[in-house]
């Protein structure tokens, strides 16, 4: 079949509202954009994937020939989802011309038809100019990771009226640059619910309400893979439970010599 396309994900919700959410899920490997490619109509390769897989205490350190590297990956492996790749932390911000480089480079490098970046009202030339220019953008919105040194952390934003009326403005400037989907991150229950309605752009949560047009979770987060998560995450396995089991029988089998049996073993022909 075809691939999902920007414009048929903000058709979504063509009547205001989407009858049938979005469904996206981080992915940052080939293999695991196989498994989760027929489940999802976004796949995104987060910059998440700094601490998932890098082990960096932030994504502040993430890199562009990261993203290039894990974006072409999860491109090979999927073919029904739309791809996504996070735009990571100083490759756009510094003007709208620098972001159409970054993105147009990491479109070129991965194959992937949208990228994301953070940030509503401060990025809204820069959506625009890339959208006008033949790349489609998701919005980010609300608790957006790589301002961390600015906001202080990782809490939940929106606690203040104030707060949420920034966020509601960064949301509109966002759908009004173009974006073709907002994701609205960590933010009290009553403001996704608004942008919701306030915009055409489907907004896809995370730690956001139920209101949304749709969801996204870090997949490694849902599959129960580490020990703390958010509060927002639900983990639909305890991947970390079972790879522990099957990494401790493997131990043992190599250990008292069980493992490998004649089974996986290669036997020479027979001589005739
Ligand atoms: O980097 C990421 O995984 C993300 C999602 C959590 C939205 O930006
Ligand atoms: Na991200």
């Amino acid at each position: 079949g075809k691939r999902t396309t920007a414009p048929s994900i903000r058709a979504r919700k063509a009547g205001g509202k989407t009858e049938q959410p979005i469904v996206m899920l981080t992915a940052y490997t080939m293999r695991m954009a196989q498994l989760l490619d027929p489940h999802c109509d976004i796949l995104l390769v987060g910059d998440s994937l700094g601490q998932v897989i890098y082990g960096l205490p932030s994504t502040i350190p993430v890199t562009m020939e990261m993203m290039c590297a894990h974006g072409a990956a999860v491109v090979r492996g999927s073919w029904h989802a739309l791809v996504g790749v996070d735009m990571p932390f100083g490759s756009y911000e510094g003007s709208p011309e620098q972001a159409f480089a970054s993105a147009s480079r990491i479109m070129k490098e991965t194959g992937c038809a949208a990228v994301k970046l953070e940030g509503g009202e401060a990025m809204a030339e820069t959506i625009a100019f890339l959208t006008h220019r033949g790349i489609p953008v998701i919005g980010h919105v609300g608790l957006t990771p790589q301002a961390v040194n600015i906001l202080g952390g990782y809490g939940a934003r929106g606690k203040s009226d104030k707060e949420a009326k920034k966020i509601l403005a960064d949301a509109r400037a966002a759908n009004d640059a173009g974006a073709f989907a907002i994701v609205v991150e960590g933010v009290m229950e009553g403001i996704a619910t608004d942008i919701s309605r306030a915009v055409e752009a489907p907004v896809i949560g995370i730690g956001a309400s139920a209101e949304c047009d749709g969801q996204v979770l870090v997949t490694e987060d849902m599959l129960g893979l580490f020990e703390r998560t958010p509060r927002f995450v639900k983990r639909f396995d305890d991947l970390a439970t079972r790879i522990g089991q099957a990494a401790a029988a493997y131990a043992a089998e190599v250990r008292s010599r069980s493992f490998p049996t004649t089974e996986q073993m290669y036997q020479p022909k027979p001589k005739i």
